[in-house]
């Protein structure tokens, strides 16, 4: 088993009200969620459930109203603005829903920005940023802007962005919505392989059946709560049971 005992991520009691008066949204009610250190977390659930906002909550792009929230074993609430954007940009990786590239860069350089960020020298960065879009079957459209890729093509570009810096903690929304079943696979593949360390953690909002064979776990939300984690052994003894014959094999 990958996972390991350590927390990635703890909400408890996590509430998020939207707007003011009348318009008044109360997004989250109250989310308990575990995810270890080594899992790969899905979370599924209907539209307007609260996923986007619960991740932008974990990624600490959006404060919450209430409730408490540890990342890679730190308090966000206790950092200074300052401290917690040095914080994410160090350990967080986020995949959005609607990709948020730069128009006016190549897709190598979106790529690039996370190490550019980490004052890593620019041509270093697109070459790794290149390793990583080679590898997510972009080589020949690493060149190209935002606005001359299809929607899949830019969500491999926002993914490899979201990979670069080897980040510790992966949050993905809907990574896999505008991709065929092929190209959905390899993306569950890299991001299972990094989940697979002890030392990472990846969170996934998905609604692509297709892809939950890749969860440790599947956590259930509906109206703005987590209603059931269902914990994906079933997967983990499939692994098992492919791999043991494989062992024997290298031993
Ligand atoms: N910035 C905002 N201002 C006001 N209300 C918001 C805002 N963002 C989200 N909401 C509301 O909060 C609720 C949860 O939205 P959220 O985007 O988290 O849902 P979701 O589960 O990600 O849905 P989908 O599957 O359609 O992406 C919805 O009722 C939505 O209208
Ligand atoms: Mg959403």
């Amino acid at each position: 088993m990958k996972q390991t005992n350590e927390n990635a991520v703890i909400c408890r009691g996590i509430e998020k009200w939207f707007g003011e008066g009348e318009a008044r949204v109360h997004a989250l009610r109250g989310v308990d969620l575990e995810v270890r250190m080594g899992e790969l977390g899905m979370l599924v659930g209907p539209s307007g459930c609260g996923k986007t906002t619960l991740l932008s909550v974990v990624a600490g792009l959006l404060n919450s109203s209430s409730g408490e929230l540890e990342v890679l074993g730190e308090k966000p609430a206790q950092m200074s603005q300052q401290e917690r954007i040095l914080f994410r940009r160090r350990n967080l990786g986020f995949v959005f829903q609607q990709y948020n590239l730069l128009p006016a860069l190549t897709a190598a350089e979106n790529v690039a920005i996370p190490l550019l960020a980490a004052r890593m020298n620019r041509n270093e960065a697109v070459v790794e940023a290149m390793r990583l879009l080679a590898q997510l079957g972009m080589e020949d459209r690493a060149s190209s802007l935002p606005a001359q890729l299809s929607g899949g093509q830019q969500q491999r570009v926002a993914l490899a962005r979201a990979l670069v810096h080897k980040p510790r903690l992966i949050v993905c929304d809907e990574p896999t919505s505008a991709l065929d079943a092929k190209t959905g696979h390899t993306v569950m593949e890299l991001l299972s392989e990094v989940a697979v360390r002890p030392d990472r953690a990846v969170i996934v909002v998905t609604h692509d059946s297709r892809v939950f064979d890749f969860a440790d776990t599947i956590a259930h939300m509906d109206d703005g709560r987590i209603q059931t984690v269902e914990s994906g052994a079933a997967r983990a003894q499939q692994i098992a049971s492919q791999v043991a014959p494989a062992m024997e094999l290298y031993a």
